[in-house]
């Protein structure tokens, strides 16, 4: 086989994981300033994480033997300034693997983003980032080209010219291609003079369209300032003796916050066939009735009948969602000099202010000309798309989602954003100020939507994409957005501004954007340096759906940007996602994700490096997006997992939740003259043999940085793809094809055999029978390493999940088989589920089973864990012989089941004579009990009762 003639990259040999998550996590907290805040774009990649990634990726390990001399002198220089001159740390330079430690650490520290703006730091990046360019072969005095094709937000790109590198970004969504430009171009360009502008005419546009539209948001008499309205979409009762209307709310509370709660009462009013509603300060939790709707269907407050989801449904569809003609139920207000919010009932001057603003909105669409529709009246996707589900609620256009005074906001907004006239002459620079308050009123609408809520917990509005979905809301606040309160206009531009003023680096380069598909890129071959993206992960996200709310009102803000392609609403047909609606399938993105990294490898130059970052919770993902890479030419060199999830976010306890993508580093398969290498042919036996040590190597690695479970199985992928992706083909002895698909089954078992002898450290693994290894594997994938749901109630277990073929690959491993587990696991669609222990009753006990109490004792009144007897309602059940119940289960992780539920149903007698005459002392026993402890989630009752019955045999003396 040929070997590279070129030197590893940093990130090929080390790259500081655990540092690197930590500060991609807290970097989630971070808020004025970062990027992120500039304007929505789902799933962005944490900044840390991609400049850290730069940065290994573009320096060479000065310990290789083939890295140039050039660089081990500059690196020499800059460190020793860095570390031992500027910051008094000792490293002794000299030594070329001290060296490395020193880049690396420089490289974990600037992953911060206290540091980020730091010139320390950035003039020693950029030196670093020019002197490896040159040594590696790039012109004296230029900079090296990083390529992102799904830029997104532009994280990647931005990282890249912060690092001292060039950066070219393109995207097919024309909303990222707007966010790219801005910062990557009108940023680095414009600087404070930018920020300045935008916000002298945010101000402007301010003054302008608060006066023209100061009668619908009128001041209360007492010169209380209403800070936002609260909505309910209504219904018709359906009982027919009954007809009253039902304002459709989740919750009555309007605050709930220690010191200080707020709540609505309903107060039937059979006359009139409505409800009138009342505030209660300070409510007992006790008083506060429970809201009309729950999971869709409607419970009428007058006559108790309960009108159901469908009926629901047809009602509001026939009022485009109901957001027109919803009822007024409260308003916000704030008092000048002081602290807090009142809430009050709207008056006849509220009611009156809105529906003026409902029939000015009415005038100015019939005197309307415009060739787009005043209200974007342009479609939402079709029922059924990823993530949305109003539009069976009848919200079909864009436009529905707002009520009327929310759109003749927008609009009048608009109207003064097309008005302003920057004062330097440059065109491009007025684009650029124009640019940025169209996207100060996109975060405007953001918070301006009938699908806003009401936070009551801190009582401030939570905008509408929270999530990379759009849920149907039933009550919102619509915001006055003159006043000061969250999701106000100024808050729009402030932020706006806020993010220009931090992104400013000093050293004035800017990217290069462009709107194409990176399935047809339009660079030359061979002409890039680095090619680092963040595609679309499999089926997570609908990102051109998503991005139609915003790009309906660009369209009417920009007409005549020259990034917006002019089309009804954004491409989708090359969209690189699965999405059943539009018929897009594992074939057709594994397809097109391969031709974007084809299209990847033949722009990057032969001695270029790559990174592909990926994170999916099934092993379908996963297997799609390795074959589109290996198919499309590359070389896998290396592989990082970084956890960018915040610390404290919950995570579901019985599904997997990832909190780690993949960084997947590579080289293009490629000869020196860029042509793809084809005669390296591996022997299957050999790489069948190096698998197991790699792995095993591996999973130390990650469990001393804290990957575990799904995050460490996935991160497995990568050591397995370094071996097999060496290679243009891996052939058996008879000349066959080894397919990846067939590799991957075993590096799937590998990875569960190796996870596994973690589980149980020195225990004989083999020695269990399969459904203990498989209990044992399946709680640890979906265990998380920075702890879950601490200190919480023991909460009654309903199972544990994982994706059908997840489970199963990682039961092959193990030697056992889903399908011949019936008292285990249960497989229903694409799902298998690790029965709770409190459903295993039939199964351990025979017939008669024996079932654990429906409720959890709260804790402190628990279950007396040395005496015979109970508390409570399970005393009858205790005093029971245990001579009645009938041992059924065979497996010593039944026993261990059967002595759980025997401590659940408080059966002391009989769970001291099992310990004693029959498991008690069984060396087995007790290692399963007590990996079962350490692998059952903190807080659940099967945790609960495993320690239970160890505590009990300790007692016991056992
Ligand atoms: C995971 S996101 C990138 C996020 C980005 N790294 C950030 O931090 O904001 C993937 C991007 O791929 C884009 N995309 C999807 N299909 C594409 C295609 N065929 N060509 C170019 N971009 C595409 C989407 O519009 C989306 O912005
Ligand atoms: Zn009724």
């Amino acid at each position: 086989m040929m070997t590279n003639a070129y030197p590893k990259r940093l990130i090929e040999v080390d790259l500081p994981i655990k540092k690197i998550s930590e500060h991609a996590r807290r970097e989630k907290s971070i808020r004025h300033g970062h990027i992120s805040t500039l304007h929505i774009w789902w799933a962005r990649r944490p900044l840390a994480a991609c400049r850290a990634v730069l940065c290994a990726a573009l320096w060479p390990d000065p310990a290789d033997p083939l890295c140039p001399r050039e660089f081990i002198i500059t690196a020499t220089e800059q460190m020793d300034r860095f570390w031992n001159t500027l910051d008094a740390t000792n490293y002794d330079l000299s030594d070329l693997t001290v060296l490395r430690r020193a880049l690396l650490d420089f490289i974990a520290d600037f992953a911060n983003w206290d540091n980020s703006t730091d010139e320390r730091y950035l003039s020693t990046a950029r030196t670093l980032t020019g002197s490896a360019h040159v040594a590696l072969g790039g012109q004296p005095g230029t900079r090296p080209l990083v390529v992102d094709p799904f830029a997104g937000g532009g994280s990647i790109p931005l990282e890249a010219l912060r690092v001292g590198a060039d950066a070219f970004a393109s995207d097919l969504n024309p909303v990222a291609v707007l966010l790219n430009k801005v910062v990557l171009e009108y940023i680095p360009k414009y600087g404070t003079e930018l920020a300045d502008e935008v916000r002298k005419w945010g101000q402007w546009v301010k003054e302008e369209a608060e006066k023209e539209l100061a009668e619908f948001y009128p001041k209360d008499p007492d010169g209380a300032t209403p800070i936002a309205y609260l909505w309910a979409r209504t219904i018709t009762c359906e009982n027919p003796a009954c007809g009253a209307e039902v304002p459709l709310m989740r919750s009555l509370w309007l605050a709930k916050r220690k010191g200080r709660s707020v709540a609505l009462k309903l107060i039937p009013n059979r006359d009139e066939k409505r409800v009138e509603f009342e505030i209660v300060e300070n409510p007992k939790a006790s008083e506060v009735q429970d809201g009309t709707v729950a999971r869709g269907s409607a419970t009428c407050p007058i006559c108790g009948y309960t009108t159901p989801v469908e009926s629901v449904r047809a009602q509001l569809k026939k009022r485009h969602g109901g957001a027109a003609d919803a009822r007024m139920f409260c308003v916000v207000t704030t008092q000048h000099g002081q602290q807090g919010r009142s809430y009050r009932l709207p008056t006849e001057m509220d009611l009156n202010a809105a529906r003026s603003a409902a029939d000015e909105l009415k005038r100015q669409e019939i005197e309307w000309s415009g060739e787009l529709s005043l209200v974007p009246d342009e479609l939402l996707p079709p029922v059924g798309t990823l993530g949305f589900r109003v539009q069976q609620y009848g919200i079909e256009r864009w436009g529905d989602i707002f009520n009327p005074r929310q759109a003749l906001s927008l609009v009048c907004l608009i109207r003064y954003a097309r008005k302003i006239n920057p004062s330097k002459k440059d065109e491009k620079f007025s684009e650029a100020v124009r640019s940025l308050i169209a996207l100060a009123i996109d975060r405007q609408a953001d918070y301006l939507t009938s699908l806003v809520v009401w936070a009551n917990t801190g009582e401030f509005i939570a905008h509408t994409f929270g999530r990379q979905a759009l849920p149907i809301v039933w009550e919102w606040p619509e915001c006055n957005l003159w006043e000061d309160g969250s999701g106000n206009w100024d808050g729009a531009v402030g932020w706006i501004v806020r993010v220009i003023e931090e992104n400013i680096f000093g050293n004035q380069v800017h990217g290069q954007i462009e709107a194409c598909s990176a399935t047809n890129h339009i660079l030359p071959d061979d002409s890039v340096n680095a090619f680092f993206t963040d595609p679309p992960y499999y089926d997570a996200v609908p990102y051109a759906d998503l991005s139609d709310f915003f790009y309906v009102w660009l369209k009417r803000s920009l007409s005549s940007s020259a990034i917006l392609s002019g089309s009804e609403l954004t491409p989708k047909k090359d969209e690189c996602i699965v999405d059943p609606v539009k018929n897009k399938d594992k074939e057709f993105f594994e397809t097109q994700m391969m031709v974007s990294l084809s299209e990847g490898r033949r722009i990057l130059s032969p001695n270029g490096i790559g990174a592909v970052v990926f994170a999916h919770k099934s092993t379908s993902g996963w297997e799609s997006q390795l074959r589109a890479m290996i198919k499309a030419g590359w070389t896998i060199t290396a592989s990082w997992p970084i956890d960018t999830e915040r610390p404290g976010r919950l995570r579901a306890q019985n599904s997997a939740a990832l909190a780690s993508s993949i960084h997947l580093v590579c080289r293009p398969r490629e000869n020196p003259d860029g042509s793809l290498r084809t005669e390296d042919v591996g022997d299957w036996g050999a790489v069948l043999k190096e698998l197991p040590p790699r792995i095993h190597e591996w999973m130390e690695r990650l469990s001393s940085e804290n990957v575990v479970g799904a995050d460490a199985i996935f991160a497995c992928l990568g050591p397995a793809l370094e071996i097999y992706s060496r290679y243009a083909r891996v052939e058996k002895i008879s000349g066959e094809e080894v397919t990846l698909g067939e590799y991957l089954e075993h590096v799937w078992a590998t990875v569960s055999r190796e996870a596994l002898s973690t589980i149980f450290r020195d225990a004989d693994t083999e020695g269990f029978e399969p459904d203990a290894r498989l209990t044992a594997m399946w709680l640890w994938t979906l265990s998380a390493g920075n702890g879950d749901g601490d200190g919480e109630e023991a909460k009654k277990s309903t199972g544990y999940s994982l994706e059908y073929d997840t489970a199963r690959k990682i039961a092959q491993g193990l030697g056992a088989h889903l399908d011949q587990m019936p008292g285990l696991v249960e497989i229903k669609g694409s799902e298998a589920r690790l029965l709770p222990v409190r459903e295993r009753g039939a199964h351990l006990f025979g017939r008669g089973g024996l079932s654990a109490p429906q409720k959890e004792k709260p804790a402190g009144k628990q279950l007396t864990l040395g005496g015979e007897s109970v508390d409570g309602a399970y005393e009858a059940e205790s005093i029971r012989d245990a001579a009645t119940l009938e041992f059924t289960g065979e497996t010593t992780l039944d026993q261990v089941h059967q002595a759980m539920l025997l401590f659940a149903a408080g059966r002391g007698d009989a769970l001291g004579r099992f310990l004693r005459e029959d498991v008690g002392r069984d060396p087995k026993f007790a290692k399963l009990a007590q990996a079962l402890s350490a692998l059952y989630p903190t807080g659940s009752e099967e945790r609960r009762w495993v320690d239970g019955v160890l505590a009990r045999k300790k007692s016991l003396g056992l």
